[in-house]
């Protein structure tokens, strides 16, 4: 495939997945034990080895070859930026950029998201914020669950705090996301398309060259507590059940 002749997701899937508030209601009302993998449990201890303890953490989640981790780390230079991808190939193809030009508030790791988010949260951090930028869109209806707002991790990602970004192509993955959000914090995030002029991403600069429409979700977390987050997914379940009565 050419450059600039990215396809936006070809999906039989028009809008929000119907069964998604309930997915999301499950996930959040049953606790998530997957093991961790070994290597995550050393990226963690990596990734927070540089940090002092003060400084605002930020996550860019899915950060393939970093120049998002890079340019966000520039962007804000007392914060201490972490780049988590699970492939090293990618962690190791950030061009153009040399070591030494690198800086120096910023880490990377090789981690799989679904470990790095729960272990950030069993360690009581918190973020200032929080990127999910153009993350795999598992278009087909039967991969819902596979999608990261259908997927058992998805209540630690509002716990985690901060000032959260996710930006698209796909609209529908948008409208989910801020749909399983809004089950979780009792009030719906709004999203916008946007230009993708500041390409702050491979994919972003690639899907914007390519002529696609991109879509932004952007909320402020940083009031919510997990209590509050149980307290509207209990509410959330009673208006489910009375709407079936
Ligand atoms: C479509 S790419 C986007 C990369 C980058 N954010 C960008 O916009 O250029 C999605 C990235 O998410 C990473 N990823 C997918 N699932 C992951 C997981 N469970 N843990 C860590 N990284 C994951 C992939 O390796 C890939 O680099």
């Amino acid at each position: 495939m050419s450059y600039a002749n990215s396809k936006i997701p070809d999906s039989a899937q028009g809008g929000v997945h119907e069964h998604l508030p309930r997915l999301v209601r499950r996930h959040a009302s049953a606790p998530f034990r997957k093991p961790f993998a070994e290597f995550s449990l050393r990226a963690i201890d990596a990734a927070l080895a540089g940090w002092d303890g003060r400084a605002g953490l930020i996550l860019d989640a899915g950060c393939g070859v970093a120049h998002s981790t890079i340019a966000i780390a520039r962007a804000h230079p007392d914060a201490w930026v972490i780049g988590v991808d699970q492939s090293a190939d990618r962690l190791e193809r950030r061009k153009p950029y040399p070591a030494s030009l690198m800086p120096d508030n910023m880490v990377l790791v090789r981690a799989d998201l679904v470990d790095f988010w729960r272990l950030l949260s069993a360690r009581g951090l918190r973020l200032a914020r929080h990127y999910i930028l153009y993350p795999n869109p598992w278009p087909k209806i039967g991969h819902l669950g596979r999608r990261w707002h259908g997927h058992p991790v998805f209540p630690t990602i509002p716990e985690l705090g901060g000032l959260l970004e996710l930006r698209s192509n796909w609209q529908v993955y948008v409208e989910e996301f801020a749909a399983a959000l809004g089950v979780l914090l009792g009030r719906q995030p709004s999203w916008q398309v946007f230009d993708g002029s500041e390409g702050l991403t491979p994919f972003e600069r690639k899907y914007r060259d390519s002529g696609q429409t991109l879509y932004r979700l952007s909320v402020e977390l940083s009031d919510i507590t997990l209590d509050g987050v149980r307290s509207a997914v209990h509410a959330s379940g009673q208006c489910h059940r009375e709407s079936h009565q």
